[in-house]
C-alpha cells in the first residue's frame, strides 16, 4: 500500500511540473512571436527552405495566393501569416 500512496504521489508531482512547464513555454512563445513584427518574421520563416523571394517578385493578388500555400509549408499560424505577407504587400 505504501508503495503504490509513493508512486501515486510521484506521479502527480511529475504531471504538475510536466503541466507547468508546457503551459509556460507556449504561454512564452506565444509572448515572442505576438512582439514581432512582420519583416522579423518573414525574415525568420520564409528562408528555412528556399530563399526568400524579394517582395517585388510578385504582386498582391499573387503574394495572396501564395500566403495560402506557404502558410500550409512553414506551419504559421493566421496571426503570423498576415503579418508577415501584409508586410510584403505593404515592400513591393
Ligand atoms: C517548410 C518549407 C518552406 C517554408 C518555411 C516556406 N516555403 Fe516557400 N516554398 C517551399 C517549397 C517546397 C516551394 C516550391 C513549391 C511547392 O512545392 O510547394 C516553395 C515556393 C515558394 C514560392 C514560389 C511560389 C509558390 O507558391 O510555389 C514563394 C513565392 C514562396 N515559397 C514564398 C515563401 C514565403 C513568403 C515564406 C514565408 C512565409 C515561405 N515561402 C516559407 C517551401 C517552404
Amino acid at each position: 500500500m505504501k508503495t503504490f500512496k509513493i508512486f501515486g504521489i510521484a506521479v502527480v508531482l511529475i504531471g504538475t511540473i510536466l503541466a507547468v512547464t508546457t503551459v509556460s513555454c507556449s504561454a512564452e512563445q506565444v509572448a515572442t512571436y505576438k512582439n514581432k513584427s512582420g519583416a522579423q518574421l518573414w525574415g525568420e520563416n520564409c528562408i528555412r527552405c528556399h530563399n526568400t523571394p524579394s517582395p517585388a517578385a510578385y504582386n498582391d493578388t499573387d503574394w495572396s495566393t501564395i500566403s495560402l500555400h506557404m502558410r500550409v509549408r512553414a506551419n504559421l499560424t493566421k496571426d503570423q501569416a498576415k503579418k508577415i505577407f501584409d508586410f510584403i504587400k505593404s515592400a513591393n
